[in-house]
C-alpha cells in the first residue's frame, strides 16, 4: 500500500524552511530569486498577515516571511511576555503560500551584543500618537526592520496599512537613509463586523470584542461624515462622539492626520487624510484607520 508523505498529500503542502541563525540565512538568502520580497512579522499569523504573504507571492520572485517578536519595541510595561507566540502554528499557515523561508531568529540572534547602543529614531513623526503613548517604540521598530532588510537583503518588503503610522515612519526611514528596497503596502483586512484583524484580538472576551467595535463604528462615523463634505471639526465629532457613547473602552487618542507625515490636520488642511484611533478596552490596546478626504473651508 502506498503511504502518503509530505510531498504527496495533496491537502497538506510542507511548511516552509526556517532559519533561525544569521549566518545560514545569509548563505539562504544569497541563493534566492529576485526580487526577495520581505514580510516583516512577529509571528501569531492571521489572515491579514497572509494577504501580506499571498501579495508578496504574486511579485514573481522570492518571498521570506520573518517571525520575531522584538523586544526593543515593547515598553516595560506592555506586553512582550504575553505576546501570543506559536510558530507551529504559523508554518502550518503559511505552508502552500508559495513562501520560500522563514527568517525566526532567537533574541541572541537578533542582538547578539545585547540592547543595541545606536538605534534609528523615528523623528518628528514618531513622537505622537503611537510613539507619544509609547515612548521608544518607533526606535525600536525601525531598528529591527533595518536589521531585517540588511540581513535578508530585500529588494522589496511588505507591510499592512494597519500600522499605518508605522508604514509612514518605515518610508521616511527608507527614503532618509537611502535603503535600497520598495515598499508595498497592503490594506486592513477586518471580520465581517469591521473589526481589523489584530494578534491581540486573541486577548479579548467575547464582551471586549462586541466593546471594541466602538473604534471601527468611530472611523466609519467620521469617514461618513467627511464624505458629506462637513468642516474637520464636525469629522473629528462624529468619530469622538461614538467613542464617546461606547462603554468599557478608554480613547487614548482620535484624530484626522496626513498619512504621510502624521501631522495632525489643521482647519485649513484638505485632502486625503487619515483617520486613526487608538482604544483600550482591559488591559489589550487596539489600533486602528480609516482614509478619509477632507475638503477644504470653502468646501
Ligand atoms: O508590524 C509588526 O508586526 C512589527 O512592528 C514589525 C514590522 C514586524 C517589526 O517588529
Amino acid at each position: 500500500m502506498h503511504r502518503l508523505t509530505w510531498n504527496d498529500d495533496p491537502v497538506s503542502p510542507p511548511p516552509p524552511r526556517v532559519i533561525d541563525a544569521q549566518r545560514a540565512l545569509a548563505d539562504a538568502v544569497e541563493r534566492l530569486a529576485r526580487p526577495r520580497v520581505l514580510v516583516p512579522t512577529m509571528g501569531a499569523l492571521h489572515a491579514g498577515h497572509l494577504d501580506l504573504v499571498d501579495k508578496a507571492a504574486s511579485v514573481g520572485g522570492s518571498v521570506i516571511v520573518s517571525v520575531f517578536v522584538n523586544p526593543l519595541q515593547f515598553g516595560p510595561n506592555e506586553d512582550f511576555d504575553a505576546y501570543p507566540r506559536h510558530l507551529a502554528g504559523d508554518l502550518e499557515a503559511l505552508a502552500g503560500r508559495g513562501v520560500d523561508l522563514v527568517y525566526a531568529p532567537t533574541g541572541r540572534d537578533m542582538y547578539p551584543l545585547g540592547a543595541p547602543r545606536v538605534t534609528v529614531q523615528p523623528g518628528p513623526a514618531g513622537s505622537a500618537y503611537e510613539g507619544k503613548v509609547r515612548p521608544g517604540h518607533f526606535a525600536g521598530v525601525l531598528t529591527v526592520v533595518a536589521k531585517l532588510l540588511l540581513r535578508t537583503r530585500a529588494d522589496i518588503a511588505v507591510f499592512g496599512r494597519k500600522d499605518a503610522q508605522q508604514v509612514a515612519l518605515v518610508r521616511q526611514m527608507v527614503a532618509d537613509l537611502d535603503l535600497p528596497v520598495e515598499l508595498v503596502v497592503v490594506p486592513t483586512r477586518r471580520d465581517p463586523d469591521g473589526l481589523a484583524l489584530s494578534s491581540r484580538n486573541a486577548y479579548l472576551t467575547a464582551a471586549q470584542r462586541s466593546q471594541a467595535l466602538a473604534l471601527p463604528a468611530a472611523l466609519s462615523a467620521a469617514a461618513s461624515a467627511a464624505a458629506d463634505a462637513v468642516p474637520l471639526d464636525a469629522v473629528k465629532a462624529a468619530g469622538l462622539e461614538v467613542l464617546g457613547k461606547a462603554g468599557g473602552i478608554e480613547v487614548d487618542y482620535f484624530d484626522i492626520v496626513r498619512p504621510d507625515d502624521f501631522q495632525a490636520f489643521g482647519a485649513e488642511d484638505w485632502g486625503q487624510g487619515l483617520a486613526i484611533g487608538a482604544i483600550r478596552v482591559g488591559t489589550t490596546r487596539l489600533i486602528d484607520n480609516w482614509p478619509i478626504g477632507i475638503v477644504g473651508k470653502e468646501g
